[in-house]
């Protein structure tokens, strides 16, 4: 059974589109950051040489004969000179009254207070910087107030900022791309763990129910763990029902026999052809279960061996030479020759039980389907691959069947007339793919059946 879990979103996208999302809002925060100290300092730049050339020109101010007298120092506006060619601007007030310059360069200043202000203000079809400072010079009758204010257009200043920004926007790009990149690595190696994790229990055999002992990240401990217990619960059910069976089958193998000894004596007794009729029935009704809860028996062990095989070096024509002699006796009773034909010392690591087991299984049913007076032969190939025939002279296997015979229970047309429980064939591959194997059916040129099982 296998069930189809429906899928809710992505991790990879989920955990994608957080980090490249928050990279995002990163580089978008670090540009306007950036470009905001940028103009900061760029405009204290800018108010600082301001602020030096109105010093420079209200230093130059003196009172001769009760006037207030200024020499422009040619270094007051020079300093202001940029590559932009920016325009300058001033206005000088003594006491509030324009003296010199252009008088709506803002508002008129006020006598009081010496404080030094700078502000932006439009100009001119253009935004300017305003240095406003006084200082206040002491005469003979009175003192007087004398303000200068110096204005600079901020062409140089927009362009530098806008270099600013270009160099910042590239930067906060690089960055979003390195983080993208850096985002889709981090996703791929965190889920790339949940992948391992799947492949490794993909990976397993059917019967594979150890638990998982490779050290995973911290929070797929519970999974993994959650999975550990699933399986030590499922190893447990099934040793159970495993258990069940055999000590079922034991149960059921005693008492049989001695009812098929009793009928055997009973049928040596009695005379009457409708009882002998009866007790005839009655032994094949033994014979079915008994070889039933034998077959039950050997595949409930095949199946708990395959799971924690032993493997020791088996020497494969040694032991079919050794199955072949202890089944001549009952070949010899059909008149069927039982024949080892090998290519040379064939070596495997294997379970030896099982293996017995296997090719116990395939000599049986050469024996009970094909006819008396033929031969079966058991054929080892060492090379290229390790590989064992099991070919008889019978019918073979029906096409339409061939397929199905090694699923648990089958039992082709043929099978009828003969005792069997449709087990046989199951035990033989179950064996093959314990030792990663293959068994294949297949019938020869002369119509007989060939098993073949490959190592
Ligand atoms: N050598 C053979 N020649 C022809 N048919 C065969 C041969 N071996 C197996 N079969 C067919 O395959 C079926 C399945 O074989 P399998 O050994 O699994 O069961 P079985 O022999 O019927 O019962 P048992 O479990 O007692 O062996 C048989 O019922 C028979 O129809
Ligand atoms: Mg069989």
């Amino acid at each position: 059974m296998t069930g189809e879990v429906p899928a809710y979103g992505s991790l990879r996208d989920r955990l994608a589109s957080i980090l490249i999302g928050g990279s995002a809002v990163l580089a978008v925060l670090l540009f306007f950051v950036v470009r905001g100290y940028a103009a900061q300092v760029a405009q204290e730049g800018q108010d600082s040489i301001l602020s030096a050339s109105v010093s420079s020109i209200l230093d130059a101010a003196v009172l001769r004969d009760g006037a207030i007298e200024l020499d422009f120092p040619y270094a007051s506006l020079s300093m202001l000179s940029t590559a932009s060619d920016d325009r300058v601007f001033y206005a000088i007030y003594e006491d509030g009254t324009l003296l010199s310059g252009y008088g709506d360069l803002g508002d008129t200043p006020a006598v009081a207070g010496d404080a030094r202000t700078f502000a932006s203000l439009d100009y001119d079809a253009a935004t300017v910087r305003v240095a406003t400072a006084s200082r206040t010079l002491i005469g003979a009758d009175r003192p007087r107030r004398v303000t200068v204010r110096v204005a600079q257009t901020q062409d140089a200043l927009a362009e530098t900022l806008n270099q600013i920004s270009r160099n910042v926007a590239m930067f906060g790009l690089g960055f979003f791309a390195l983080a993208t990149v850096l985002a889709y690595w981090a996703t791929s190696t965190t889920i790339g763990q949940l992948s391992r994790l799947t492949t490794s229990v993909t990976r397993r055999g059917p019967q594979d129910l150890s638990p998982f002992l490779k050290p995973v990240p911290r929070e797929m401990v519970p999974l993994v763990g959650s999975l550990n217990t699933l399986m030590v619960r499922l190893e447990h059910s099934l040793k159970q029902s495993e258990d069940f069976i055999v000590e079922a089958a034991h149960r059921v193998r005693t008492p049989l026999a001695t009812v098929r000894s009793y009928a055997e004596a009973t049928f040596q007794r009695v005379q009457e052809p409708e009882n002998r009729t009866a007790l005839r029935a009655m032994m094949r009704a033994i014979d079915e279960s008994s070889r039933a809860a034998g077959q039950l028996l050997d595949h409930a062990m095949v199946t708990f061996r395959a799971e924690n095989l032993e493997r020791e070096e088996i020497t494969l024509d040694a032991m079919l030479r050794d199955l072949v002699e202890r089944m001549t006796p009952i070949a010899e009773m059909r008149d069927v020759t039982l024949r080892l034909d090998s290519d040379g010392p064939a070596v495997l690591r294997g379970d030896a039980v099982l293996l017995q087991n296997a090719f116990r299984n395939l000599i049986d049913n050469a024996l009970k389907y094909a006819p008396v007076d033929t031969a079966i032969t058991v054929r080892i190939r060492a090379t290229p691959q390790l590989s064992v025939d099991v070919i008889d002279e019978g019918r073979g296997f029906s096409p339409d069947e061939i397929d199905i015979l090694a699923t648990r229970f089958v039992r082709g047309h043929d099978a009828e007339g003969h005792i069997g429980s449709g087990l046989g064939l199951t035990i033989a591959k179950d064996v093959a793919t314990a030792h990663d194997g293959t068994m294949v059916l297949s019938n020869t040129q002369k119509g007989g059946a060939c098993v073949t099982l490959r190592f």
